[in-house]
Parts: structure tokens; sequence; C-alpha cells
């Protein structure tokens, strides 16, 4: 019997619409974005907004901009002596940078707020957004893909579906996975067992809660990168470190080896260049990545 024919959709399930209304309902709990966050998000979209206007949207959350900080001085975004303000943090990343972070912090936020059954689900989920993102931000630079910082919020954010279906029908999540890791026929079994994905099921979330369209881009093509028809670089980049990381995961990483179809590589550079660039890609790094993953959700 196949993979996919081994799990059979039940007859009590709900259509592909009933269980995403329901999953979107229950995740409605939530809050991705908190009030603080979005407001600075709304004074960040004015290039010439300042730093003090911009922080003290910020400070009126304290939690928010204790995470913030926490971020700011983590391996995905700090360099040189760690940012000991806000208003420090937000002068050495720029305000470009400062909205992704505001993201990558509601992120970790969520993932604190929602109910896991099993903390290794929460933990096995955000690692592997973390390092992904890491990854990310590693090819990003590497082969000057002109990101600057929402391809970490987009590798951090890419299985948010995953993490609402893991907090929201846990039981039936857990018919899918080990652990919480993803594995190749991911997408199938979830399309087959429950009438729908988590792509699509972050997605709608990603939309409701007024995501940019980049990060919605990813959220819903990063498993079909070669269906994008916008941000098409940043669907591709993530798709590519996505499975750099399950390897990584899977203690399979292969460095000659270069993950991805041949059209997504060919987007991002030429061959030769995205297989250097891979081979940086290291065991240590994957398990700082990890390690630093766990102390943001402590
Ligand atoms: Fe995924
Ligand atoms: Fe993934």
């Amino acid at each position: 019997m196949s993979l996919l024919t081994a799990i059979q959709p039940r007859s009590s399930t709900p259509g592909s619409a009933d269980l995403k209304e329901q999953v979107l309902k229950r995740a409605g709990d939530f809050t991705m974005i908190p009030a603080a966050a979005m407001k600075a998000m709304e004074i960040g979209r004015n290039p010439a907004c300042s730093v003090k206007e911009y922080a003290s949207a910020i400070e009126r959350d304290v939690r928010l901009t204790a995470d913030i900080l926490s971020m700011a001085n983590s391996s995905l975004y700090a360099s040189g002596a760690p940012a000991t303000s806000l208003n420090d943090a937000i002068r050495r990343l720029g305000l470009r940078r400062c909205q992704g972070l505001i993201l990558s912090t509601c992120t970790a936020g969520l993932m604190k707020q929602l109910p896991f059954q099993q903390s290794q689900v929460r933990e096995a989920l955000w690692r592997h957004g973390y390092t992904t993102a890491v990854i990310c931000r590693h090819l990003n630079q590497s082969l000057q893909l002109g990101f600057t910082g929402e391809e970490f919020t987009a590798g951090l954010m890419h299985d948010l579906g995953r993490s609402l279906l893991a907090a929201t029908v846990p039981d039936r999540f857990a018919e899918l996975v080990t652990d919480g890791e993803e594995g190749p026929h991911t997408l199938q079994l979830e399309q087959a067992a429950l009438g729908t994905d988590h792509c699509e099921i972050g997605a709608a979330f990603g939309a409701r809660n007024g995501l940019p369209a980049a990060l919605i881009a990813v959220i819903q093509q990063h498993h079909c990168p070669d269906h994008a028809r916008e941000h098409q670089k940043l669907v591709s980049l993530v798709a590519m470190a996505d499975q750099m990381a399950k390897r990584f995961e899977d203690c399979t990483a292969l460095p000659m080896d270069v993950p991805g179809d041949p059209l997504c590589i060919s987007i991002l550079a030429e061959r030769e260049r995205v297989r250097d660039a891979l081979q940086a890609v290291t065991p240590a790094m994957a398990e700082n990545a990890a390690t630093e993953a766990l102390r943001l959700i402590a």
C-alpha cells in the first residue's frame, strides 16, 4: 500500500472549506500581530518616520519591546556589540530590517501562545522555521540576492500553517507526522487526510492578519515555487532553504547535492554559485540556529 493510500479521508472528515474555517476560527483566538506592533509597522511604512516615533510605538508594549531586543541580538540580526536599547537596535538595523524584525518577533510570540499538546512539537516547528531563516539569510548574502530582511522573516514564517494545524487540530496533525517533522509527502498526506494543507491554512491566516503579499506567497507556494507568479525569487529562496533545513534535521545533508528544481535554482543564480553557497551551509550553522531558536521561545 502506498503512503498516500494508507491515509484516506475519514467519513467524518469535514470538507476542505469546513476544516479550513474550523482551524481559522480557533486560530482567531490568538494574536498574530499585537496592536503596538501593528501601529509601529504602520508608522514604519513611511520611510521618513523618525526613530523616536517608531520606537515609542513599540515601547507601549513592554513584552513586545523585550522580545524585539532579544530577537535583535539573535544571530539572525545581530552584528557586533549587542543592542542595549530599542533606539539602538532600530538605528543599527534600519527601518526595512526593523519591519521584518517586528514580524519575526510576532511569529515567536504566536508560537509561545499556541496551545501545542506536546512541547517537542512546538520546538520542532520553531526550530525548523528558524533554521530555514538562517539558511535564507546565508544564501541571500552569498548569492547577493538583494533582500533586506524579508528573507529571514519569510524563512521563519513559511510553515505557519503547520503550527496552526498542530495547535488547533492536534489529533489530526499527530496522525500525519512524527515529532512535528515535515517529510517529502507532507502536502499530499495533508490533502488526503484533511482535504486541505498547511499552505492553504497558513496563507488564509496570513491574509486575515494583514501579512505582506510576499510573505503570503511564500507561505502558500514554498512547496511549489515553480507555480509562484509573483515574488518568485523569495519563494524559490525559501523553498531551497526549507529543503536544506530538512536535510540537516534528517542528518542527510549532502554538501555537493543541490536541492530544488532547476527552475528554482536558475531564478536565484547559476547552478555553480548556488552549489558553492549551499556547500558553505555547515552542520554547525544549523546546530547553532537550532540552539538559538530554543532560547528565543524558552
Ligand atoms: Fe511546508
Ligand atoms: Fe518547512
